[in-house]
């Protein structure tokens, strides 16, 4: 599915003079299936606000733009939020936050019951063990436990499970390292990486860590006071150091140091991911240039 989105604009508490707040000015931004992107920005810039449009968490208002994602016009009247939500996943930061039911199972099985209302109980059995399989856990060993006895890490992956279950085809989530130990973090790449080279066609990440981003995107939106400012690949985003600082951002540490080395007189020219940079600092040497 692609998604296009048009000319879309949001205002918190829009009937109040003294509280609204314009959060989205006329974004447009079109994310091809496929990808996976990341939306960076200074905080307020409008990236939460901007997702929650996109499964209809944040209701898309009369002439307030377009958002279009395959099938779905999220204008239409009869615009079917419930499928869309079945292949459009998302989630938030914290997402153990939201585990809420007595068994792992079942917190996990609600997505499909919400959702996929026809599916038979040997089905829903059969999606649950393989969504909790998919994030790494042992279905026999957590399917009967409650999620709150679960550690940090696990109780994330049960929360993921329970997005993933429906298989969607794109999967939206806001900052879901923070909070995550450097293994952690490691290990949770990993996994998106791994659902992206299988039923997860795009994923779309907001995340103020732009080394992740850097390593693991492959195109970028940058946010600044509600509109997207800039899109490109981690390349071409992060090549511009000025514009990167204008907009309150820092650049990943691959960028950092291929500019300290340019100062030098050493120009690697890398795609900015770690293993990019460091082939072609090998190569700078290997070719007699040290
Ligand atoms: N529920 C709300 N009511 C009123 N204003 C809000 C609400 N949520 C967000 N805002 C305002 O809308 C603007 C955009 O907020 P949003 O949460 O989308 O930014 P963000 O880019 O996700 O920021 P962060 O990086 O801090 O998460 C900000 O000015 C924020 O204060
Ligand atoms: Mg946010």
């Amino acid at each position: 599915m692609q998604i296009s989105v048009k000319d879309l604009s949001y205002v918190y508490s829009e009937k109040s003079k003294s509280l609204a707040v314009h959060a989205l000015d006329k974004v447009n931004l079109t994310i091809e299936e496929g990808s996976f992107l990341g939306i960076i920005g200074h905080t307020g810039s409008g990236k939460s606000t901007f997702i929650q449009h996109l499964n209809g968490l944040i209701k898309l208002e009369k002439d307030k733009g377009s958002i279009k994602i395959g099938e779905f016009d999220l204008a239409e009247k009869n615009c079917d939020f419930r499928l869309l939500r079945s292949k459009l996943g998302m989630v938030f930061q914290y997402p153990e936050y939201q585990l809420f039911a007595e068994t792992v199972f079942e917190d996990v099985a609600f997505g499909i019951k919400n959702f996929m209302p026809e599916t038979t109980p040997e089905q829903t059995e059969e999606m649950v063990k393989n969504a909790l399989e998919t994030v790494g856990l042992n279905y026999y060993a957590v399917k009967d436990r409650s999620p709150f006895e679960l550690s940090g890490g696990q109780k994330r992956r049960v929360a993921i499970a329970g997005v993933i279950v429906t298989k969607p085809e794109v999967l939206v989530l806001d900052e879901p390292v923070a909070g995550l130990d450097p293994v952690g973090k490691k290990e949770f790449i990993a996994l998106l990486k791994q659902l992206h080279n299988s039923f997860v066609k795009t994923i779309i990440i907001v995340s103020h860590d732009l080394n992740l981003v850097a390593e693991n995107c492959d195109k970028v939106a940058v946010f600044s006071q509600g509109k997207v400012v800039a899109t490109g690949t981690p390349k071409e985003i992060f090549s511009n150091e000025q514009k990167v600082s204008e907009l309150g951002l820092k650049l990943p540490v691959t960028a950092t140091l291929e500019k300290a080395l340019n100062g030098v007189g050493v120009d690697l020219n890398s795609d900015l991911t770690e293993d990019g940079f460091v082939r072609a600092f090998t190569e700078f040497y290997k070719g007699g240039n040290g």
